[in-house]
């Protein structure tokens, strides 16, 4: 986590992610689509998590970026109004 994130949404999103592939999760909350890195963080110290899976199927990606299991869900997100979006984490 980085204490420059976000919050992009208070519910995660479910992605099918292929295994084997690299894929950078945005950790900053900063991203268009609050999922995949797009180089947004650069006005922060944030960087992607970088992630690979050994199966290929979806996956809850974490959009509060405060999971404990970042990038993937963990359940943090339900301390999270609406009205925490855009916020700090
Ligand atoms: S855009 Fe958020 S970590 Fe890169």
């Amino acid at each position: 986590m980085c204490n420059e994130a976000i919050v992009f949404s208070n519910k995660p999103e479910g992605v099918v992610l292929e295994a084997g592939r690299e894929y950078y999760i945005c950790a900053c909350g900063r991203s268009k689509d609050g999922i995949f890195c797009d180089g947004s963080h650069k006005v922060t110290s944030c960087v992607p998590k970088k992630v690979v899976v050994e199966k290929t199927k979806p996956y809850l990606i974490c959009l509060c970026k405060a999971s404990k299991n970042f990038p993937f869900c963990d359940g943090t997100h339900s301390q999270y109004a609406d009205t925490d979006i855009g916020k700090g984490v």
